[in-house]
């Protein structure tokens, strides 16, 4: 479906059950009612930029105030002009000095049993402090930037938040990926510091993650330092002058580390996302529209309180554990969960338990991860009381009908609402979701937009499409979380995002909207292949593949697949190379080892050539259709070669 050209979509799914929120829930929601919502969004258009300057001036603290709400020179924006404030400063201090130091901040729980912390906003404050003036020991100043490559553990967070704290940049790599792909994003951002740890515990096995750092570091000329946490005790070599053991960096640094007054368009962090090129792309967020919109959107579609236990089940690495575990949550002083491992480590049943343990009341996970629980088995849910739960949510795909009503019924007992979450790394927090007290749910729908966000669905010519029309969904005016660039380059970030549909920002996804309003996510216009909710450059991979000396050519697309939402089909032809199980083997540990174990092919299939256009173009939708079991129906008409056609069904059969 999402493969057709835009406008060209059509709409096969035709859900219409809908689950208003219980009266119980409404009463008790901070926006109980259609019309509160309706209320609200019509205020947030009728003056946006009204709007957001009194949103930041009730909802972040100043060091300076700002005199412009927003300068918009399209496509670049800048936020909240001249005002001075710091993240670090709203998601810690702000909560400190108004006396909620002893709230917890984070549950944390390690993947081995009993491994527990509870961390108070005060301690997080300290550590964060401490680790900040350890960085500048280190030499590390405003605008520098620094990867961080670590496990899921509360040093994670400190690490942020303290680069936040004296206006470095940081830059999170997720701990799957490879050696290359961490020194392609340190070359790219050209870093002068890597955080990472000894490493970190996953499915019963201990990561080896300096071992990956030190490989990617001997590639990363401009990493002056690497910081190791302390994690599993497993000594690793320590490289002299280079490698600093966090507890010795901080053992010897003052306590007080006063949070920089930082402009509200310094840069915050850099996080590398996967576009249609083969070249990871660095968006770059900066500090006090990011945050504001990230606490705001946090407020609103949670509709979160102070009793309220939140757990997000994304790890930092991604722009979900940016936005909803560090600096939205933290930003309105919640107490969360924090979980290291897997899901199904010891037990299928991990995510159950920690939920009756804490009483999670919000939790907000992904639709992969709700596949993987419908297929392990109901057993496993009804061990445990989750009667905590008031609230879900789910992040990085659609979520399929089934799995909602599974997720409704089974763990939220039919009670509590579920927000499916819309947006985008480069959005930087969320741009469409049910507000749960006041907008009636529909199973696979991401529903109405937030205050200020205008979303419009356009065909090819750019005419807005009728009611249940699919189309390029785009985003009308500038907001506060918009990213401001990719990293270094300007030209493709106006490339990329603004050129196709002249003065909106192009999200990459197809949509429709119904005559209720509400907007269905149709996926991906351009070649990014979505799997567990993460995004993967079909280019990415090929470009692996092509690097090893036995390959001519690669076409990756996605396929169905029952849990991970998309799979990787991979078709490679070879250099005179058989093509056995051993070379299909060694093709899928280089993609390991060039870009991490998420990317690696479910499906590689030899071919001897291609199907291709007349200009030599891979038709991919011919090929999507051979990896889906599919015949490869449709037009063919402008094939090179129709016996390549031919031939791959021929090989696909052998
Ligand atoms: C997809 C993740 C349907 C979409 C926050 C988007 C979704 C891409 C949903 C961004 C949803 C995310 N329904 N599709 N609720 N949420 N997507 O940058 O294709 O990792 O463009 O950000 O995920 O992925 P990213």
């Amino acid at each position: 479906m999402s493969e057709s050209s835009p406008g060209k979509i059509s709409n096969v799914l035709n859900e219409t059950r809908v689950f208003p929120p219980s009266e119980a829930f409404a009463k008790n929601a901070a926006i109980g009612s259609m019309a509160a919502y309706e209320a609200l969004y019509a205020e947030s258009l009728a003056d946006t930029e009204g709007f957001w300057e009194k949103q930041a001036k009730e909802h972040l603290h100043w060091f300076e105030p700002f005199h412009k709400t927003l300068e918009w020179d399209e496509p670049f924006a800048k936020w909240f002009v001249g005002g001075k404030t710091n993240v670090s400063y709203n998601c810690l201090d702000a909560h400190v000095l108004a006396g909620r130091g002893q709230r917890v901040a984070l549950y944390w729980e390690g993947e081995p049993a009993g491994d527990r912390r509870t961390i108070t906003y005060a301690d997080l404050l300290r550590d964060v402090s401490l680790f900040a003036n350890g960085l500048k020991k280190l030499g590390i100043k405003k605008g520098d930037r620094v990867s961080i490559y670590m496990p899921m553990v509360p040093e994670l967070a400190v690490a942020m938040l303290a680069c936040a704290r004296i206006g470095a940049i940081h830059s999170v790599i997720f701990g799957g990926f490879s050696a290359e792909a961490i020194a392609d994003r340190n070359n790219d951002a050209k870093a002068k510091l890597l955080i990472t740890s000894d490493g970190g515990w996953r499915r019963g096995k201990a990561l080896a993650l300096k071992a990956t750092a030190d490989e990617a570091l001997a590639k990363s000329p401009t990493v002056e330092h690497c910081i190791v946490l302390n994690r599993l005790n497993n000594n690793p070599p320590m490289v002299e002058c280079r490698d600093i053991w966090w507890h010795d960096l901080i053992s010897d640094v003052p306590a007080d580390c006063p949070a920089e007054p930082l402009d509200s368009e310094d840069s915050l962090f850099i996080l590398y996302t996967s576009g249609s090129t083969g070249k990871p792309k660095g968006i770059r967020h900066t500090t006090a529209g990011y945050n504001l919109y990230a606490k705001r959107t946090f407020e609103w579609v949670f509709d979160h309180r102070a009793e309220d236990i939140f757990w997000c089940t994304a790890d930092c690495g991604w722009i979900t554990g940016h936005s909803y575990i560090v600096y939205g949550p933290m930003s309105a002083g919640a107490t969360q969960v924090m979980y290291e491992g897997a899901p199904n480590w010891p037990e299928e049943d991990r995510f159950w338990e920690i939920i009756e343990r804490y009483k999670v009341s919000i939790l907000y996970t992904a639709p992969t991860a709700i596949r993987a629980f419908i297929k392990w088995g109901d057993h496993h849910v009804d061990k445990h009381d989750l009667s905590s739960l008031r609230l879900l949510g789910s992040v990085g795909e659609g979520i399929n009908p089934e799995a909602w009503m599974w997720y409704y019924e089974k763990i939220g007992g039919g009670r509590c609402p579920i927000v499916d979450t819309w947006w985008q790394t480069e959005t930087g927090g969320i741009m469409m979701s049910p507000l749960p007290g006041a907008i009636p749910c529909k199973p696979g729908s991401c529903t109405r937009p937030l205050p200020g966000i205008i979303p419009r669905v356009l065909d090819d010519s750019l005419a807005e499409v009728g009611t249940n029309h699919g189309g390029m969904l785009c985003i009308e005016k500038p907001w506060p979380g918009m990213l401001r660039g990719i990293w270094g380059d300007d030209a493709r970030y106006q490339d990329q995002y603004w050129k196709l549909v002249p003065h909106m920002y192009l999200t990459g996804d197809n949509a429709r909207q119904d005559e209720d309003g509400y907007f269905w996510i149709m996926g991906r216009i351009d070649d990014v292949i979505n799997v567990s909710g993460h995004r993967l450059s079909t280019i990415e991979v090929e470009s692996a593949l092509v690097s090893h000396p036995a390959v001519a050519e690669a076409a990756a697309v996605g396929r169905p697949d029952e849990i991970k939402g998309q799979a990787i089909a991979v078709f490679v032809t070879l250099k005179n190379h058989e093509p056995t199980d051993a070379m299909r083997d060694a093709l899928k540990k280089h993609v390991r080892k060039e870009i991490g174990a998420l990317a690696v092919p479910d499906d590689v299939r030899f071919t001897s050539s291609l199907p291709k256009t007349r200009s030599g173009k891979i038709m991919r939708r011919l090929l999507r259709d051979i990896a889906a079991g599919k015949e490869g129906t449709g037009d063919t008409s402008t094939l090179e070669d129709y016996s390549v056609l031919v031939r791959l069904r021929n090989d696909d059969e052998s």
